[in-house]
């Protein structure tokens, strides 16, 4: 039996790149063999197996690799006749189809150094095809390697536009899609996999809800990009720029999707954006089973962002009903990912990246005053129940007027 390393292992450390998770192929093994040497199977009948030390995975060299339509359609075959020129062609890119040995040997067959030179995501083989999510996944290496120059090569997004077109990735199961997607927006250019899924075709099967706000203006006064799909991407960038969360990410990419529905004879005008998104951005979030706190923050940002811009301006009484919306009392650091999620917002707008947003200190220092009412004096005086709350209500609106008494000049 041989053993290589491959895929992702080889290409980050000819990148120069830290190295995280190592992946092994075997060519020349059974099962048995490999169960003998006391290697743990992944699954039942998967020829992966899991190193009894080290925990890697070691798959036995195979072929077909194909994912077939719905659920868990994956067939194989492994056998120990497979060869490693056999295994690496039914990869997905020729940077992710090189195989080293323990010597550093590299096994190239299909020119992977030379495309990470020419900075070239490419597809391997037609053998590409055989499963969908690598649409996804070479938006999404094309997201983390934009710093470094690398695009995808014309023929693999020819390949991506026909697998968009053929309705194979409606076959996606909704947590491999996330997995993609969640990864993918935490990359340093999250944008870029949006453009990139965008000029296959990808995004308009995938969130058609996002891909409609390419072509929709805004007023030019607030937004000098214009156009709200270029204004998404900017604000996501923005959130990259910013280290922003996931969850603060996610909100970024969605809050904005009513634009998408406003009539055109009401452009660029977008009254009540915010509420009529909110159907949308609810579709979405369950298309890929969204995580809950993504799910949530996502809608709140959705439905709130404009008073987030207008903080200052807002009433006392509706920055209250603001804070209740939120439950800043038990969840604070939601409160915070609005906030954040808001100020990302005003800074994807064209030229206006720099500009301070007083807003979130306001925001957070209604917050603190809100917060300050003690709950102990009321239940002294006798309040109790509902009465009680309406109590609190009222001792946290008094204290959200003189908030904005003494910070207004
Ligand atoms: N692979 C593939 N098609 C897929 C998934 C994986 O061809 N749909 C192959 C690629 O050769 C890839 C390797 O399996 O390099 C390991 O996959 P994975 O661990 O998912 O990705 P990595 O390439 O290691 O990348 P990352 O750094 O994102 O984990």
């Amino acid at each position: 039996m041989r053993i290589y390393k491959v895929g992702g292992a080889v290409r980050d450390r000819l990148l120069g790149k830290p190295v995280t998770d190592i992946d092994w192929v075997v060519v020349g093994a059974t099962t048995e063999e490999m169960l003998a040497k006391g290697f743990r199977p992944v699954g039942a009948d998967f020829p992966v197996f899991l190193h009894p030390k080290s925990g890697e995975e070691y798959a036995l060299a195979r072929t077909e690799r194909k994912s077939g339509r719905g659920y868990g359609g994956f067939t194989f075959h492994a056998s120990p006749e497979v060869t490693l020129e056999e295994d690496l062609i039914r990869r997905d890119l020729t940077i992710n189809a090189m195989a080293e040995d323990d010597q550093q040997n590299l096994t190239d067959p299909y020119h992977g150094q030379r495309d990470l030179e020419a900075r070239l995501l490419r597809h391997v083989s037609p053998a590409f095809a055989e499963d969908p999510l690598r649409v996804l996944r070479v938006a999404r290496f094309a997201a983390r390697y934009a710093t470094l120059g690398f695009t995808v090569a014309p023929e693999t997004l020819a390949l991506m536009r026909q697998l968009s077109e053929s309705g194979e990735l409606e076959a996606l199961t909704p947590e491999r899609s996330w997995k993609e997607i969640s990864r993918a927006l935490m990359e340093d250019q999250p944008q870029v996999f949006l453009e990139v899924l965008r000029a296959c075709g990808a995004l308009k099967v995938l969130m058609p809800e996002v891909d409609a706000l390419f072509g929709v203006p805004q007023p030019p006064a607030h937004h000098p990009e214009i156009d709200t799909g270029a204004h998404t991407l900017s604000v996501l960038q923005q959130a990259a720029l910013h280290k922003q969360p996931l969850t603060v990410r996610w909100a970024c990419l969605l809050h904005d999707l009513g634009k998408g529905l406003t009539p055109e004879d009401e452009w660029p005008r977008h009254i009540a954006h915010e509420f009529k998104g909110l159907k949308l951005i609810k579709a979405v979030n369950e298309r890929f089973k969204v995580p809950k706190d993504c799910q949530e923050l996502a809608l709140l940002v959705g439905e709130y962002h404009t008073h987030g811009h207008r903080a200052l301006e807002l009433k006392p009484s509706t920055l209250l009903e603001l804070l209740q919306s939120f439950d800043i009392y038990r969840r604070p650091q939601r409160f915070e990912e609005f906030i954040a999620a808001c100020e990302m917002d005003a800074r994807g707008r064209k030229g206006l990246e720099e500009r301070s947003y007083p807003q979130a200190d306001y925001l957070r220092g209604a917050a603190t005053a809100a917060r300050s009412v003690a709950v102990q004096p009321l239940l002294e005086k006798g309040f109790k129940g509902p009465e009680l709350g309406e109590e609190i209500k009222r001792e946290r609106l008094k204290a959200l007027k003189a908030y904005k008494e003494a910070t207004s000049v």
